[in-house]
């Protein structure tokens, strides 16, 4: 994979992680790591060893700690809506076709609270501290997070936490369903990786199908998806891997998804 200057890229088996590389930033997304993670995103997309992107900041102090503020100085409203639109990043990774885990380990503020809202799993670590600050700066969030922070955990929190910009701790964020799961920080990695491999394992088109309803959900009424969803089941049975799985279930052994 080429070269980046503000992210890396590691493959461990089935797993792909991408860490945001500007810690003494505290990985402020810039437009550089816009671009740079929408190229790795395009590349993993088509790179079908790997079943799981795991998405995380570096350092201990920081995941992401939003949008970089310098970058807000001498913007017009046209040219701020033309970089936030073409940037796209977070779009990519809601529609990107494969799981992705946001691994929080630490600030999760702003753009980087709407990075880790536009993944498909949270885990973090004890450390870790959301907020949506951007009424501090006499602005709103612009990268979704009025609404995929409002179908995550409801109207009434996301209103409190845009309205005051206040962080909230690990276990708050984890009690309103900000996160899937909380660990100490020394196993936030060992954690996210397991349940990273465990998805890895599962069939990759059933994976990509059901992201995909599950996205839905929040995106049409109730009979809308339920058709959608009862298409996207039926797609499964002309696969490989749902032959697989009913043989391995019937034969009493584990399946090998191929992701046919
Ligand atoms: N954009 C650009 N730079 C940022 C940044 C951001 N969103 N967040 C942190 N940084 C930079 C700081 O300017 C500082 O750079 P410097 O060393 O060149 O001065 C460096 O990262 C370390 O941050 P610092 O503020 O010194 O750390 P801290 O521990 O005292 O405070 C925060 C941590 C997260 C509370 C504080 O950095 C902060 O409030 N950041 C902005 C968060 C925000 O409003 N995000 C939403 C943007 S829309």
């Amino acid at each position: 994979m080429s070269n980046y200057n503000t992210i890396t890229v590691e493959k461990r088996g089935k797993v792909a992680i991408l860490t945001v590389n500007r810690p003494d930033k505290l990985n402020a997304l810039n437009s550089t790591v816009h671009v740079e993670a929408v190229d790795v995103l395009d590349k993993l997309k088509k790179d079908d060893s790997v079943r799981v992107l795991i998405i995380t900041g570096a350092g201990e102090k920081s995941f992401v700690a939003g949008a970089d503020i310098l970058e807000f100085e001498g913007q017009t409203p046209v040219t701020q809506r033309n970089t936030f639109q073409e940037a796209s990043l977070f779009n990519k990774i809601d529609q990107f076709p494969k799981p992705v885990i946001a691994m929080v380990n630490g600030f999760c503020l702003g753009g980087g609270n709407e990075l880790a809202l536009a993944c498909d799993l949270r885990i973090c670590s004890e450390n870790a501290r959301f907020a949506q600050p951007e009424i501090n700066l006499g602005i709103m969030p612009g990268g979704g997070g009025t609404q995929r922070l409002t179908h995550l955990i409801g109207e009434g929190r996301s209103m409190e936490m845009i309205l005051t910009g206040d962080m909230i701790d690990a276990a708050t964020a984890e009690k309103i369903g900000l996160v899937n799961h909380v660990y100490p920080i020394d196993q936030l990695e060992t954690e996210t990786m397991k349940l990273a491999e465990k998805i890895a394992e599962k069939a990759p088109i059933a994976l990509q199908l059901s992201k995909e309803a599950v996205k839905f959900a929040s995106r049409s009424n109730l009979d809308e998806g339920l058709r959608r969803e009862v298409d996207l089941f039926s797609i499964c049975f002309s696969t490989e891997d749902k032959k697989e799985g009913v043989a391995a279930f019937l034969e009493k052994r584990k399946p090998e998804f191929k992701g046919r």
